[in-house]
């Protein structure tokens, strides 16, 4: 038997914190059976960052954008460069994108328009996005919702830790749900028995590394390698094997970013 190979969908390999030993941490992550990496950028110059890796080890494939909470302090220019770095061949996904009430860097607005400009984007590439949504369910859904009018949507809810009802109303318009290491986290119970009912063929697991390690890692600087953590967390809360899981959502995650075999 094989051991179980997964890939984590959302991390940030750009990050400072993992400046002086991205490779170490990109072979960790293989040798803990993460076949590949999705590292997300956050602005133009992180958009950039992600591309260099994506180019380098062949684990590695990027996402582009502009993240909510940078949208602001973005420069004339910015969003034009995002929209040639899309096409470039190691980019797979849009984002990430999304909105954010928890933070303050950003009007709403300005948010709102730079996650329509994403989705837009991901309509054009053929490229899904992904989505942050910090204590922003309700407005969150409703844009979706009214994008979903101009064609079928293609993402993710990526680090989902809404409730049930937003979990539907993503599934509804025919979107994933990613879980981190927050599902780990011993005072979510809510947010793991939302896991165990979202079907097994829209789940998508991640590591949001640097950030959010999962139970008993907590509070380190996470890295892609501890995706096997969450993935127990979730096979536990579904009742099904390690491998079961592994393999259901390296699937879901090499159909929905049209990741080459
Ligand atoms: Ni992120």
């Amino acid at each position: 038997m094989t051991s179980p190979q997964f890939i984590d969908t959302h991390c940030h390999l750009d990050e400072s914190s993992f400046e002086n030993d991205v490779e170490h941490v990109i072979n960790s992550a293989r040798e803990a059976g993460v076949i590949t990496m999705l590292t997300i950028g956050t602005t133009r110059e992180s958009s950039e960052r992600a591309i260099a890796l994506a180019e380098k080890f062949d684990t590695v494939f990027a996402a582009v954008g502009i993240q909510p909470n940078y949208v602001a302090e973005a420069k004339s220019g910015d969003w034009e460069r995002i929209l040639e770095l899309a096409q470039h061949p190691r980019v797979i996904a849009i984002g990430e994108t999304g909105l954010d009430k928890y933070w303050d860097y950003s009007s709403l607005e300005l948010q709102a328009d730079y996650f329509d400009r994403h989705i837009e984007l991901s309509r054009e590439t053929g490229k899904p996005f992904i989505v942050h949504n910090r204590e922003a369910d309700t407005e969150i859904v409703k844009q979706l919702q009214g994008q979903a009018k101009q064609g079928q949507l293609q993402g993710v809810m990526h680090s989902f830790c809404a409730d049930q009802k937003t979990a539907e109303a993503c599934l509804e318009l025919g979107l994933y749900i990613s879980f981190a290491g927050m599902v780990t986290f011993k005072r979510n119970e809510e947010l793991r028995t939302i896991a165990q009912k979202i079907p097994a063929e829209k789940l998508l697991i991640e590591t949001d590394s640097p950030y959010l390690s999962p139970h008993p890692m907590r509070g380190k600087r996470n890295e892609p390698a501890r995706v096997a953590l969450t993935a127990q967390v979730l096979a536990d809360v579904r009742e099904v094997s390690l491998e079961e899981l592994a393999s259901q959502t390296t699937r879901n995650a090499k159909g929905l970013f049209n990741i080459p075999e």
